[in-house]
C-alpha cells in the first residue's frame, strides 16, 4: 500500500515559511510582495482558481489585486492593462489567468508581460532560463511537485522518470526541472507507441494527460513514485489522471486528487512573488 503524498500539509509548511520571510521583508525593506492576477471572461474553473489565488495572498500578507475583464473585452485593452502592472512599483508578480478567449493571441499577452514580473515563468526568456537551469522563477505545477518528491525524501538522481503529458505548462518544464535533478527522464504523449510498456520503466512516473483514470494499475512498476496533476470530472466528481484506488495498491508514493499537487502550484506562485519582490528590493 502507497504512502500518501499530502499536498495540503506540505503546502501550508511552505506558506508558514513565505509567510515569515514576508513579515521579515516589510519589516526590514518596506516592501510587500504584490501579485496581480487578471481573468478575462467569466469561465467558472478560471474563476475559482484566482479566488484561490487571492486567498493564499492573503494568507502568506501578499498584496492582491484582482482584474476582470469580460469575455469581449479586446486585446489591446488586456495588453494596456499589462503596462499599467508593468510600470506599477506596488505590483511584483502578473498572471493572466489561462486560456484567454479565442479572438486574442495567448502569445502575444504573455509576451507583454515584463519577464521580471512573469511569475508563471511562461515568457520565451523565462523558459529559456528554465531549459539552462538559470533560473529565478520555478513553473509552478513542476516546481510544486519537486517540492513534493524533496519533502519525502524522494531523490530523483539517477532513476528512471517518465512524463506522460508534453504542456508547456506542465509536461515540457516537468521533464526538465527532473532533468535538473539527474534523472534519465522519457516524456510520453497522445502519439506515444507502448506507452504502457514504457510507463512500466518509471520509478517517478507523473501523469499530466488531463483524462480521468488514464494511469491503470497494469501500467505502474511495483513500487514506483506516482504523481498525478490530473483535475478531471466524472461521475463521482473531481478525479485525478490516475486509477487512485488500483494503482495506490502497487506504487511506493502516490499524489490523492484533490489534495496533492494541485495545493502546491498555488504554494510556488507565492514563492515565485516573494523572489521577484526580493529581487527588486535588491534593484535587480
Ligand atoms: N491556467 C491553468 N493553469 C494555469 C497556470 O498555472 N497559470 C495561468 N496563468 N493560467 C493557468
Amino acid at each position: 500500500m502507497a504512502q500518501i503524498i499530502n499536498g495540503k500539509e506540505t503546502s501550508k509548511k511552505i506558506r508558514e515559511q513565505i509567510r515569515l520571510e514576508t513579515e521579515k521583508m516589510q519589516k526590514e525593506t518596506g516592501i510587500r510582495p504584490g501579485l496581480a492576477v487578471i481573468l478575462v471572461g467569466d469561465d467558472p474553473a478560471s474563476a475559482i482558481y484566482v479566488r484561490n489565488k487571492k486567498k493564499a495572498c492573503d494568507e502568506v500578507g501578499f498584496l492582491s489585486k484582482e482584474f476582470v475583464l469580460p469575455a469581449t473585452a479586446k486585446e489591446e485593452d488586456l495588453l494596456a492593462l499589462i503596462d499599467q502592472l508593468n510600470a506599477d512599483p506596488e505590483i511584483h508578480g502578473i498572471l493572466v489567468q489561462l486560456p484567454v478567449p479565442k479572438h486574442m493571441d495567448a502569445k502575444k499577452v504573455i509576451a507583454r508581460i515584463d519577464p521580471k514580473k512573469d511569475v508563471d515563468a511562461f515568457s520565451f526568456e523565462n523558459v529559456g532560463r528554465i531549459v539552462t537551469g538559470d533560473f529565478d522563477f520555478v513553473p509552478c505545477t513542476p516546481a510544486g511537485i519537486m517540492e513534493l518528491l524533496a519533502e519525502y525524501r524522494i531523490s530523483p538522481e539517477g532513476k528512471r522518470a517518465v512524463v506522460i503529458g508534453r504542456s508547456n505548462i506542465v509536461g515540457k518544464p516537468m521533464a526538465l526541472l527532473l532533468l535538473h535533478q539527474n534523472a534519465t527522464v522519457t516524456v510520453c504523449h497522445s502519439r506515444t507507441e507502448n506507452l504502457a510498456e514504457i510507463c512500466r520503466e518509471a520509478d517517478i512516473l507523473v501523469a499530466a494527460v488531463g483524462k480521468a483514470k488514464f494511469v491503470t494499475e497494469d501500467m505502474v512498476k511495483e513500487g514506483a513514485v506516482v504523481i498525478d496533476v490530473g483535475m478531471n470530472r466524472d461521475e463521482n466528481g473531481l478525479c485525478g489522471d490516475v486509477d487512485f484506488a488500483a494503482v495506490e495498491k502497487k506504487a511506493s508514493y502516490i499524489t490523492p486528487v484533490p489534495g496533492g499537487v494541485g495545493p502546491m502550484t498555488i504554494t510556488l506562485l507565492m514563492k515565485n512573488t516573494l523572489t521577484s519582490a526580493q529581487k527588486a528590493g535588491k534593484g535587480e
